[in-house]
């Protein structure tokens, strides 16, 4: 029996209604509230595409100055946050800081506990987070990568994608990075029910607060199946040395039946939209890079994966070479992931409350049927 028909992971099961994304219409097509993703990759830029998920619509120009003079006053950490990153050890995980981060955030800022004020606040919260996680995943970065206590807020015109990009090399970055970042933040910004979006609404339909909806949407983004995938691909590809190796080298794995990360989708059938505008932005940053070879390297493993499974890269194959061009290091890919998906996060824990109702699903019992209490004396 097929996964649709046995209901395993839900998959092909409409759970709840949104008016916020399309995803995997005609085996390929993303839109968000209407605009396919090409367009908005190739015309607009992440705070743009943030307010229209948020809110609904594209911003006018006033309207988007507004929400980007809002996001810029939103970059700060709060002293209790600053301690409390400053004491986690280098050695962790970037994707538990981002957890961490959120839920202290959540002990200084808590959200008001009078629901009926939760619906003029809830828009200011989702941009508090928005602007707050590339701050706290920079000033962490730094402080353990450096010792040093970073200036988050920057400049009154830098983007998310140019902090974000400061923060981490500790360097004033190129614009072509600049635009290669905020590119990936659009694409990753939001996916319909995929599993940790779907984990945010379980939580807002508790009516909890939006931190603690956001702080399980990250615990479930940092597993290799979903958010975690971009982090396996740059390990695998980072192996390689050249075109034919790397057929040479997948080739065995899938003969051992192991996954390779970056490839197939639960939703999209015949390919992911997302993919190919990264793969372009990869192939325009891996020139003249002294690692170059990872973008061939990473196109014969494309094509064997097409000859041998007919699977396609998803977002996450091509985002590995893209953000390793841009100086990247591999852990905080997944944490990237986070920065851009709060704005859908921030939308779908939106949705949820405006038309609420508790997630329950039922399950299939396939354990005993009822038999009798027997006391522990008269086990055997
Ligand atoms: N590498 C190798 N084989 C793969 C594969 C991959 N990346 N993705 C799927 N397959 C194979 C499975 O082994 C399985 O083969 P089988 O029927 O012979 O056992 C078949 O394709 C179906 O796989 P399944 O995991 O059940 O499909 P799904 O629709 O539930 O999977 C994913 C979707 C994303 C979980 C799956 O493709 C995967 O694990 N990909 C790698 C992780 C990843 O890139 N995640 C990010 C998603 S954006």
């Amino acid at each position: 029996m097929t996964d649709k028909k046995t209901g395993a992971g839900l998959r092909g099961i409409e759970a709840g209604s949104t008016a916020i994304c399309t995803c995997g219409h005609r085996g390929r097509g993303l839109d968000y509230r209407g605009y396919g993703i090409e367009e908005l990759a190739a015309n607009s830029n992440f705070a743009e595409v943030a307010y229209l998920l948020l809110k609904g619509e594209l911003p006018s120009a006033a309207q988007l100055s507004s929400f980007n003079a809002r996001l810029h006053s939103f970059r700060r950490l709060p002293p209790a946050v600053c301690a409390a990153l400053e004491n986690i050890p280098a050695s962790a995980h970037p994707m538990d800081v981002m957890r961490t981060a959120c839920s202290v955030l959540g002990t200084v800022e808590p959200e008001t506990e009078n629901l009926s004020a939760r619906a003029d606040s809830e828009g200011a919260l989702a941009e508090r987070l928005l602007a707050f996680f590339p701050c706290a995943l920079g000033y962490w970065h730094r402080f353990v990568t450096s010792g040093e206590r970073a200036d988050v807020q920057g400049a009154g015109d830098e983007s998310i994608a140019a902090q974000l990009l400061r923060l981490i090399t500790g360097k004033t970055p190129p614009p072509q990075h600049i635009r290669a970042m905020d590119v990936s933040l659009i694409l990753y910004a939001e996916h319909e029910f995929n599993a940790s979006t779907f984990t945010a609404r379980v939580v807002a339909a508790t009516l909890s607060d939006m931190h603690s909806a956001v702080a399980a949407a990250i615990g479930a983004l940092r597993g290799p199946l979903h958010g975690g995938a971009n982090e396996a691909a740059m390990a695998l590809i980072e192996k390689f040395d050249s075109p034919d190796a790397a057929r040479k080298g997948v080739d065995e794995m899938l003969h051992k039946k192991e996954k390779i990360m970056g490839f197939g989708h639960a939703v999209y059938t015949v390919s992911d939209p997302r993919s190919d505008v990264i793969k372009a932005k990869a192939r325009e940053l891996s020139a003249g890079h002294s690692r170059a070879r990872l973008f061939p390297v990473s196109e014969a493993v494309e094509e064997l994966m097409r000859e041998r499974k007919k699977l396609f890269p998803n977002l996450d194959f091509y985002s590995a070479a893209a953000y390793h061009f841009m100086g990247v290091p591999t852990s905080l890919f997944t944490p990237l992931f986070v920065v851009s998906r709060m704005s859908g996060w921030g939308a779908h824990i939106i949705e949820q409350r405006a038309d609420n109702k508790l997630i329950r699903p039922g399950a299939r019992y396939t354990g005993p049927s009822t038999r009798p209490f027997v006391a522990v004396a008269e086990r055997g």
